[in-house]
């Protein structure tokens, strides 16, 4: 169930996303408007799997690790087990990969089309434990949003 502001969220980049297509500026955009009304998050952002492993995206925030393996940080994590990660603290995450070293809490959404997962959705926050259900929840069905607003069979270009 989505709580309400999410529900706003939500309603938002559906408009927002309404009536374009394009992988690149739907998740530029998206990115974009997730890092402005979310509170206290450093990192808004998205991966996308190139040649096995995943390569990053348009996101908001500072520069970031560019290619991440499958199985490998909280990412490559969530690509493997297809199974979205919420991590209250990065530190104690094993073989978590600091992009911004002001990043304590994460959440990866992994991107699921046709059985196949395309990427990530990735939003750090620079406090512990800053993510719950709630958050988990809303940010898959953001996450859904931007899957269905692609082209039908859509694959990430090599
Ligand atoms: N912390 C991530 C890397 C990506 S950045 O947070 C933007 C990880 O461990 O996979």
């Amino acid at each position: 169930m989505l709580n309400d502001s999410y529900e706003e969220l939500v309603a938002a980049i559906a408009g927002l996303l309404d009536g374009e297509q394009d992988y690149i500026a739907n998740a530029a955009n998206l990115s974009a408007l997730v890092f402005d009304r979310l509170d206290d998050v450093n990192w808004v952002g998205f991966y996308f799997m190139r040649g096995g492993e995943l390569v990053v995206g348009p996101f908001c925030g500072l520069p970031a690790c560019t290619r991440i393996a499958v199985g490998r940080g909280v990412c490559g994590t969530a690509v493997a087990r297809r199974q979205t990660l919420v991590v209250e603290n990065v530190q104690a995450f094993d073989g978590h990969i600091p992009c911004d070293p002001i990043s304590r809490s994460e959440v990866v959404v992994p991107l699921e089309l046709d059985g196949e997962v395309i990427g990530v959705f990735d939003i750090d926050s620079p406090s512990a434990a800053r993510f719950g259900d709630d958050d988990r929840v809303g940010l898959e069905a953001i996450a859904n949003v931007y899957l269905r607003s692609l082209p039908a069979q859509f694959v990430v270009p090599a």
